[in-house]
């Protein structure tokens, strides 16, 4: 590991039957000696809390444990993440083990960090419908409205007959005769995020007692909505994500020449976008624990990266802020359900062909040790909103490919290829110095959100379904986009959606599809629908985008803004994008073809082609990358 120039090292997430094989019997000696030995070679350490993986007899002892499905059935033991996180006995058996672990180890000399379970939510375990989940959700619901009264108008169960007479009369918003109320599931999905983080907390507060001034992070996973990750982050000192470009290409990206073009690079923004929605939950420290080394295994298919992808990938991360990238895995399992997932060693142990890669990493690091890279505040800012994803996840039409998520990444998308940095925040975030914030999963629009709107000097961008709902999910009284209308005179009064494949062409080359919402207002539109309905209002500094519109559409909106904010806007290449971190410029090459930097460019780049180049030539091949050391 120290060869390869490994210098942080993750262990333990799903050691519990080796650390436990019988109840009590506690074997940590092995993992003493595994510390021991990385420590005396200089290794940091990330320890996991085992819980992800409770032994057979956790599960003997507590059968009620398990978590069940949406169709009752029970997700039984023999892979992981097989429980239910509404269960007492295993938060107590959780408990229990933290304890004893961040006791024996929390004061270890070569303990950096810690890792509370592993990817909260993976294979799809957030939701359960055990009878302890339904309990504990008749409960929350019981204090957050207080009165059943309360609930059935906040609800509106006055539709169909759906009013409880008892919070006892509650079930699961599952194997309704059709879909159940949205208020329902969206408050089944409230309480079930709300589990997640308080079974985090759990952990967090145990490791604090015993392992005081070792960070706690938590690994969290790509194209996932779940639960709010803000919450969760808001316990953890170091949020940290699971990177596999071309795992999420064939698992989440619907366009099919998408999937072609970056097959071997992965899609040029969806890896960036997470960096920087994790850098914004905690504010600050974030890492990749799990880098893609190679082909993985879950994906519906899984090519091998270009060459020189692991690297571009390691460096786009520390482009971004990261501390630490971690690459998974250390060697190829030869065993079990991983066998086909590469790592930097062979199963065998000679080098896969990562490990050279890793190497250079490490030594460009030495190579830039000179530089400051601190993180500055981006100028454009993404106001993610995990609640009003699951809005727009509940009311959904099934035809649509792109899930708000995917909408999000098509705005980051416009704003980075005009060569903007974007920060991915929190609604509770300072938005004052952004020159402009995009509002794109706010389904629902608080008055603390948009009288901060109000108050900044950036310009506002609102996107379809902004305000649209209340927070218990009616539509406002005085109609979309709610609180919204503070900042913009206009009211939705009708929502138009279409087939995916459908496209409404605009009359100044404009496109959009899937939704659009038909605006009343005394404002003039910009442009308008063929049927004569406006698209795109203005209001002193806040655009309301009424449609969704395609990546390059939203640059035309883009760029009369950046002209405002004096940011010079470059019109960078599909699969070309910068990043600056400190006085570090960085440039990456996803393809498909290679660049040439040209003077405009560096013009844009606030560099010369005189400025130092640290990495890299001016002539950047598909993956490859180019830095250099600013001087402004
Ligand atoms: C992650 C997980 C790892 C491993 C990896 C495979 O979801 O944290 O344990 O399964 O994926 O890509």
């Amino acid at each position: 590991m120290r060869d390869i120039g490994i210098k942080v090292v993750r262990i333990g997430e799903f050691a519990w039957s080796r650390l436990e094989p019988k109840p009590g019997d506690l074997q940590f000696d092995w993992l003493q000696q595994a510390m021991d030995t990385l420590h005396t070679h200089e290794l940091k350490i990330v320890l996991g809390t085992p819980t992800a993986t409770p032994p057979r007899w956790v599960l003997d002892k507590h059968p009620d444990m398990l978590a069940i499905d949406e169709h009752g059935k029970q997700r039984n033991f023999g892979s992981r993440r097989h429980y239910c996180f509404s269960s007492r006995a295993y938060r107590e058996e959780c408990d229990r083990i933290t304890t004893l672990i961040a006791k024996r180890f929390g004061q270890h000399p070569g303990l950096l960090a810690w890792q509370t379970d592993n990817e909260f939510g993976c294979h799809d375990t957030i939701l359960s419908y055990s009878n302890q989940a339904l309990e504990a959700f008749r409960t929350w619901c019981r204090e957050r409205y207080g009165d059943i009264q309360k609930l059935n108008d906040a609800w509106g169960n006055v539709f169909w007959s759906m009013e409880y007479t008892s919070f006892d009369d509650i079930d699961a918003p599952v194997s309704t005769v059709t879909e159940a109320n949205p208020a329902h599931t969206l408050a089944y999905w409230r309480f079930s995020s709300d589990q997640v983080a308080s079974f985090n907390k759990l952990q967090v507060d145990i490791l604090n007692r015993h392992s005081p001034g070792k960070p706690v992070s938590h690994n969290f996973m790509g194209f996932f909505t779940s639960f709010d990750h803000h919450q969760v982050s808001r316990d953890l000192d170091i949020a940290t994500w699971d990177s596999y470009p071309l795992g999420f290409l064939a698992r989440d990206i619907t366009d099919e020449n998408e999937k072609q073009t970056w097959l071997r690079t992965g899609h040029p923004d969806s890896v960036a976008f997470h960096h920087d929605l994790y850098r914004g939950c905690t504010g600050g420290r974030w890492w990749v624990m799990e880098q893609q080394p190679g082909p993985v295994n879950w994906a519906p298919y899984n090519p091998t990266p270009l060459p020189d992808m692991v690297r571009l990938w390691s460096w786009e991360a520390f482009a971004h802020g990261a501390e630490v990238v971690s690459y998974f895995r250390w060697r190829q399992a030869p065993f079990a359900q991983e066998q086909m997932h590469a790592g930097l060693l062979l199963p065998q142990g000679g080098e896969a062909t990562a490990a050279a890669q890793v190497r250079q990493v490490n030594e460009e690091i030495a190579q830039l040790s000179h530089c400051e890279l601190y993180n500055d505040k981006a100028p454009a800012a993404i106001v993610m909103d995990y609640v009003g994803l699951q809005m727009q996840a509940v009311q959904q039409p099934a035809d649509h490919s792109q899930h708000a998520l995917t909408y999000t990444l098509t705005i980051y998308s416009a704003l980075r290829s005009c060569g903007l940095d974007v920060d991915v925040v929190a609604p509770e975030a300072d938005l004052s110095g952004y020159a402009i914030v995009c509002i794109a999963t706010s389904t629902y629009l608080s008055e603390s959100l948009t009288d901060k709107l109000n108050a900044i000097d950036g310009n506002v961008l609102l996107f379809p379904q902004s305000g649209s709902r209340t927070t218990e999910f009616s539509i406002p009284s005085n109609l979309p986009p709610g609180h919204g209308q503070s900042l913009i005179p206009l009211r939705v009064v009708q929502v138009d959606t279409v087939p995916k494949d459908f496209r409404w062409q605009l009359d100044n080359q404009m496109v959009a599809s899937e939704w659009r919402e038909m605006v009343v207002s005394e404002i003039a539109p910009h442009t308008h629908f063929a049927d004569g309905w406006g698209c795109l209002y203005e209001h002193g500094k806040t655009t309301y985008i009424n449609a969704r519109l395609n990546s390059a559409s939203l640059v035309h909106v883009l760029q009369p803004i950046l002209a405002k904010h004096a940011i010079t806007a470059t019109h960078l290449p599909r699969g070309v994008r910068t990043r600056r971190r400190g006085n570090v410029q960085f440039l990456f090459n996803f393809g498909p073809d290679s660049f040439t930097i040209d003077t405009k460019t560096c013009q844009a780049l606030g560099v010369t082609p005189s400025t130092t180049l640290l990495l890299g030539k001016h002539d950047v091949p598909v993956a490859g990358m180019a830095a250099w050391e600013r001087t402004d």
